[in-house]
C-alpha cells in the first residue's frame, strides 16, 4: 500500500533537491548543474551531479541517481515510507494516518525500534567494558594489543556474566520482551524465562554502511566453543548483504578495500592504519556483498586466512567479485594464519609490502590449479597445459588474453607458441568455464546494442533539456520505439507530460519502486553524448532519431509472428524509415 500519487508528488515538489542533497554533500555550481564528491562511491574528482531544473541527482561515476526520495533511501537506508515521512515533516505536509497499511507502518516502526534498541544495547555493552564487572573483557581486548582509541572506534563492549542484566536494563527503558527477542538480544525458554542471548563475551557491534548497529558478534575470551556467537538473521540483520567495517572503510582515501575473514582482522588492520579493511559476517562472501562494495570502490584486495579453508574462501570470493566485474588481487599472509597475527608479528610496513606484492587473482587461481599436477610428469604436465588453456579462454578480450597467456607461459615454463596453439584449439571448441554462458560472437552485437540504447537515453535527456525538439521527435519516434521496456515506459510518461505542457522527470522516477530502476531512470535523464563538433544540431538530432528508429524497425521485423497486421506494420515502418532518411531537420 502506498499514499496517493498526488500526495507523494506534493511532498516531493516541496523539498528542493539542492537543499536535501546539499545538507549531505558539498556542492559547487557549474553552469546549470551542481557537482560534488559522490557519497555512494569513493572518488577524488567530483562526478556527482545535482540538476535543480530536473530535481534529480546523478553520479556519472557509479551511475546511481534519483530524486529526493531515492537519495534518502540510498544514503540513510530508509524505506520509501520513511523517506516520505521525513520529507513530509520538513515541508509541513501532514500524511493521513490511514492511507498507509498497518503492516507497512508496523514494519517501518519495528525496524526503527530494532535499530534503537540495538544502539542502546551497544552503549550498555560499551559501558560495561569499562566498569569493574567488565575487567576480564577489557583485559582480554587490550591484551590482544587493542588501544582504547580502537575500542572506542569499533564500539567494542562486554556482556557480563549475569544472564539477564541487559534484559533488565532494556526493559527498564521501556522496550518490550518481543522486541528484545525479535532483535536477537534476548531469548526465552521455560526454564530461564527471558534472558540475555550474550553473556560473558566481548561484544563486537556490527554496523551497516551508515553506522547503524544491526547486530552483534560475541567472542568467548578463551578457547570455548562456539568461539563467536552472532545475532541471527533478523528484519534488520542480513549477513549476506552487509560488511563489517564498511561504515569506516567507506571514507578511506585508498582506491581499494581489503577484504578479510574476521572481525579481529579488520580491527587490527584499522589500528595499523589500513582503514580500508572490511570483512564478511561469518558466512561466505556473496555477490550481493560484491555489489555493495561496488557502490564505494572499484578494486579489492583479499586477505583471507592462509590455511586450506582460507584458500577455498579466496577462490569463492574471487568468483563473486568477478561476477560483479570487480578486479582483485590476493595478499599472502604466510607464514601467519591471518592479517591480525601477521601485523602483530611483522608490523604495518611489512603488511604494506605484502599489499604491493599481492598476486593477480588469475594467477592465484592457476597456482592453486597447478598444485594438483605433477609438473615433472609429461602426461600430468600436458593435462595442466590443457586446463590452463581452458582457463585463459575466460578472457573475452583478445589483447588481455594474450598478455596473460605470455605471462602464464613464462610462469609455468611452457613454450609460448605451444600454449597459444592450445588456447586457439580450446577457443575453437568453445571452451568455456563450466558455469558461464558461451559468449563468443555475441560480444559485438552487445556493443552495437549498447550504442543504440545510449542514443535512446540521449534522446530522452535532450528532450528533457530542450523541450522545443519534442514536435520533431514525436513525428518520428513513438514511445514503443524505445527498445528497453523501462525506457519505453519512461518515454510514455514523458510524452504525456510534454503533451500537457509539463516536464517533471523527478516525478517519473517515483513511479518506479525498485531503487535500481530509479537509478536507470535517472541515467536516462542524464546521458551525455559527444556530438561531432562540426555537425549541426539539426543534423545530429536527425542522426540520432534515424538510428533509434532503424533499430526499432529491425527489432520488430526480427519477431517471429507473421500475421497481416505485422506485415502491414513492417511495410509502413520501412516507408517511414526511408522518408526519415531523406528528411533534413532544421533546429
Ligand atoms: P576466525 O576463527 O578466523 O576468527 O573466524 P577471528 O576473527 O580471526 O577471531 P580471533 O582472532 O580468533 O579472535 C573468522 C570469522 O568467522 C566468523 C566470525 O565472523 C569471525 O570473525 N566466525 C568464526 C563465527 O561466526 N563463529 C565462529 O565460531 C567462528
Ligand atoms: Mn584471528
Amino acid at each position: 500500500m502506498r499514499y496517493p500519487d498526488e500526495l507523494i508528488e506534493e511532498v516531493r515538489s516541496k523539498n528542493d533537491i539542492l537543499d536535501v542533497v546539499g545538507s549531505y554533500v558539498h556542492l559547487q555550481k557549474r553552469g546549470n548543474t551542481y557537482f560534488g564528491l559522490c557519497p555512494f562511491h569513493n572518488e577524488k574528482t567530483a562526478s556527482f551531479s545535482v540538476t535543480p531544473s530536473k530535481q534529480m541527482y546523478y553520479c556519472f561515476g557509479c551511475q546511481r541517481g534519483g530524486n529526493v526520495f531515492t537519495f534518502l533511501q540510498e544514503y540513510e537506508n530508509y524505506t520509501f515510507n520513511e523517506a516520505l515521512a521525513i520529507l513530509a515533516e520538513k515541508a509541513g505536509v501532514t500524511l493521513p494516518e490511514t492511507s498507509i497499511s498497518a503492516e507497512d507502518r508496523s514494519k517501518d516502526t519495528l525496524r526503527k525500534r530494532m535499530l534503537e534498541v540495538n544502539k542502546e544495547a551497544a552503549k550498555y555493552y560499551a559501558y560495561a567494558l569499562r566498569s569493574p564487572q567488565g575487567e576480564a573483557g577489557y583485559k582480554y581486548l587490550t591484551g590482544r594489543g587493542l588501544t582504547d582509541e580502537t575500542l572506542l572506534r569499533f564500539g567494542l563492549g562486554f556482556a557480563q556474566v549475569s544472564s539477564d542484566d541487559l534484559v533488565k536494563y532494556l526493559k527498564s527503558k521501556g522496550y518490550d520482551d518481543k522486541l528484545l527477542i525479535d532483535t536477537g538480544l534476548a531469548s526465552y525458554d521455560e526454564k530461564h524465562g527471558l534472558h540475555d542471548k550474550f553473556w560473558n563475551r566481548v561484544m563486537y557491534p556490527i554496523q551497516d554502511a551508515n553506522h547503524r548497529v544491526i547486530g552483534f558478534g560475541g567472542r568467548v575470551m578463551g578457547d570455548a566453543k562456539p568461539k563467536y556467537l552472532n545475532t541471527q538473521e533478523t528484519l534488520i540483520f542480513n549477513k549476506r548483504l552487509n560488511l563489517y567495517g564498511l561504515n569506516l572503510a567507506r571514507s578511506t582515501r585508498a582506491d581499494y578495500f581489503i577484504l578479510c575473514e574476521g572481525y579481529m582482522d579488520v580491527i587490527a588492520m584499522h589500528q595499523a592504519g589500513f582503514n580500508m579493511a572490511i570483512a564478511s559476517l561469518g558466512t561466505a562472501f556473496t555477490e550481493g556483498q560484491a555489489n555493495l562494495i561496488k557502490r564505494f570502490i572499484r578494486k579489492v584486495y583479499l586477505a583471507y586466512d592462509s590455511d586450506g579453508a582460507g584458500v577455498n574462501a579466496t577462490l569463492k570470493a574471487i568468483a563473486a567479485l568477478k561476477a560483479m566485474e570487480l578486479p582483485c588481487r590476493v595478499i599472502s599472509m604466510e607464514p601467519y594464519k591471518d592479517a591480525d597475527e601477521f601485523i602483530r608479528n611483522l608490523g604495518a610496513e611489512a603488511f604494506q609490502k605484502r599489499i604491493d606484492e599481492a598476486k593477480d587473482s588469475f594467477f592465484f587461481e592457476t597456482d592453486v590449479m597447478a598444485a594438483d599436477y605433477d609438473m615433472k610428469d609429461p602426461g600430468s604436465r600436458s593435462d595442466f597445459t590443457d586446463a590452463l588453456a581452458v582457463k585463459l579462454c575466460e578472457f573475452e578480450d583478445e589483447v588481455r588474453r594474450d598478455n596473460y597467456l605470455i605471462a602464464a607461459a613464462d610462469r609455468y615454463q611452457i613454450p609460448v607458441d605451444q600454449l597459444r596453439r592450445r588456447v586457439i584449439a580450446k577457443a575453437a571448441m568453445g571452451a568455456k568455464p563450466a558455469h558461464e554462458e558461451p559468449k563468443s560472437g555475441i560480444q559485438k552485437k552487445v556493443s552495437t546494442e549498447d550504442l543504440v540504447l545510449k542514443k535512446q537515453r540521449y534522446l530522452i535527456t535532450w528532450l528533457s533539456e530542450d523541450t522545443s525538439i519534442y514536435p520533431v521527435v514525436k513525428k518520428y519516434i513513438e514511445p514503443s520505439d524505445f527498445t528497453d521496456p523501462l525506457y519505453a515506459e519512461v518515454a510514455r510518461q514523458l510524452y504525456a507530460d510534454l503533451e500537457a505542457g509539463r516536464m517533471n522527470p523527478a516525478a517519473i522516477i517515483t513511479t518506479f519502486d525498485d531503487e535500481q530502476d530509479q537509478s536507470r531512470v535517472a541515467e536516462l535523464f542524464n546521458t551525455t553524448l559527444v556530438l561531432d563538433a562540426e555537425a549541426e544540431r539539426g543534423q545530429a538530432l536527425h542522426d540520432i532519431i534515424y538510428m533509434v528508429k532503424k533499430n526499432a524497425v529491425e527489432v520488430r521485423s526480427a519477431s517471429d509472428t507473421m500475421d497481416a497486421e505485422t506485415i502491414t506494420r513492417q511495410m509502413s515502418d520501412k516507408k517511414a524509415l526511408e522518408e526519415l532518411r531523406k528528411t533534413t531537420i532544421n533546429l
